[in-house]
């Protein structure tokens, strides 16, 4: 057992790191991590502890065996509890202070401890909660995956991905996302980014158009791959695919765009699959976080109008988590031999095993169940930042909500710089949107800021809201 979680503890908003591991289970293993970390001064005195129940969830622990683990501590002299205090590190009074166990203040490092490095609020989009993966469900997959295996799933795998996991994807796609899914079409691969690197240069060479407003590291692996990048134009109707012109294909995040958050329009999804058809040109459609909508009518994926001009790229790192590094691309006929062959003659990269447990878990309705419980979550935490700025920020304008795991408040003109630096200030990670621009963009959105709301522990969120609505621009 080794198991290692970063939590944030509610107001006093400390990194905490913990570590599990050692001999004697896991309430054992608490207790031993939350003595280093007093002994060691990374926990100082007077810092409140996460309440029992959260540090519960976000360690996947058993409610009573965290609350034993704290009684324990508390029994020790390590820790104090008070009625409406909550757990805090005990202050050790002197060196034979009756607040700490003997010997413990001398323990105690005399210098203030370090103020824990990197930001005390994680608001940066890209990541769900962690908290909340699936972890039985997952381990149940696992468990029935790895009984029912064939021999055969442990030799080398086949680079098309394992055909259980093609036909849940099939399944699943073509039931959810409108998606035109073929298994004998699919061809898994280890996420998004890796579907980039397998088409290009391999398969595709460039000019590739990209939206004016994307993830710079997915540029980045273009131009690694020698593809250039022509940037279109955005509106609220997202991308203005009537500038495309001698490209020879265009990626796109049609059901969310990327960062902004608006849907592409009717209109301009019919169009870019025009422009395909008479240009011979290829669509790559991005659907990050398709699942996630809330007050919208779903937005079906773009592949559904021509699975002959549009390449469907998925992946769970949205949905589950990005550790797993597993995600697929649903591709026209033509291009399925030579993504195979860019793969190469073994699977190399998403493991035979992660893949079975994957297949499992959609096809026993794990992956639904997960989804519905993640986009109520979701909605729920979207409103509260909605209801906080309401509140305490109402001149700022909240857009991009009606979907995905972050929000872009929209700025009052040439102040986006300074909010990003106040939010530094207040510990908030976040990202303003000239963040994603392409360099060679002709046009900019508003200013604004794009937070994620999925990342940070629920006990952590009021906090991470309250910090956030201090850093924003008056009215
Ligand atoms: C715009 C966008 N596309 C795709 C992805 C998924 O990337 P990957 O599957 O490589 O983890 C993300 C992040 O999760 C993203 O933000």
């Amino acid at each position: 057992m080794a198991e290692s979680w970063v939590n944030s503890a509610e107001r006093i908003g400390a990194d905490l790191y913990v570590e599990l591991s050692g001999p004697g289970g896991r309430r054992a293993a608490l207790i031993r991590a939350l003595r280093d970390a007093v002994r060691g001064g990374r926990l100082a005195p007077g810092t409140r502890l996460p309440p029992y129940r959260s540090l519960a969830a976000d360690l996947g622990m058993a409610r009573n065996t965290v609350a034993d683990a704290y009684a324990e501590l508390v029994a020790e002299g390590w820790l104090t509890a008070r009625q409406g205090s909550g757990t805090r590190v005990a202050t050790p009074l002197n060196q034979w202070g009756n607040s700490a166990p003997r010997g413990a203040a001398a323990r105690v490092p005399k210098k203030a401890p370090a103020p824990p490095r990197g930001p005390r609020h994680d608001l940066r989009q890209g990541t769900p909660d962690a908290s909340s993966f699936p972890r039985s469900a997952w381990l149940a997959s696992y468990r029935r995956a790895l009984r029912q295996a064939p021999t055969e799933a442990f030799g080398p795998g086949d680079p098309a991905g394992r055909r259980e996991l093609r036909e849940a994807l099939a399944e699943y796609l073509t039931r959810t996302r409108g998606v035109r899914a073929d298994p004998e079409r699919i061809v898994i691969c280890s996420g998004f980014a890796h579907a980039l690197r397998l088409l290009f240069p391999r398969v595709l060479r460039g000019p590739l158009a990209v939206e004016s407003y994307g993830l710079g590291f997915h540029r980045e692996l273009l131009a690694a791959a020698s593809v250039r990048t022509v940037p279109l134009a955005l509106d609220e109707d997202g991308a203005q695919v009537g500038g495309l012109d001698r490209e020879r294909a265009v990626l796109l995040t049609p059901a969310h765009q990327f960062p902004t958050g608006g849907p592409l329009h009717p209109e301009r999804r019919a169009a870019v699959v025009d422009w395909a058809r008479a240009r011979g040109g290829l669509v790559l459609e991005d659907d990050y976080d398709g699942e996630f909508r809330y007050d919208r009518r779903p937005v079906g994926a773009l592949q559904g109008l021509d699975p002959e001009r549009v390449v469907h790229i998925g992946s769970v790192s949205k949905s589950l988590s990005p550790a797993l590094r597993l995600g697929w691309m649903v591709l026209p006929q033509r291009y399925v031999d030579a993504v195979l062959a860019a793969k190469g003659e073994r699977e190399a990269w998403a493991s035979t095993l992660d893949q079975l447990t994957l297949a499992d878990f959609l096809a026993s309705g794990s992956y639904d169940r997960h989804v519905r419980r993640m986009r109520q979550r979701y909605r729920t935490r979207r409103d509260r930042l909605v209801a906080a700025l309401a509140e305490r920020a109402p001149h700022i304008e909240v857009t991009g909500i009606a979907a995905g795991l972050h929000a872009v408040l929209r700025l009052p003109p040439g102040t986006e710089r300074s909010a990003v630096k106040a939010a530094t200030w207040q510990g908030v990670a976040l990202d303003g949107l000239a963040e994603f621009r392409h360099p060679r963009a002709t046009m900019s959105v508003p200013d604004g800021l794009v937070v994620g709301y999925a990342t940070p522990s629920e006990h952590a969120y009021g906090a991470a809201l309250e910090a956030l609505c201090e850093a924003l621009p008056p009215g």
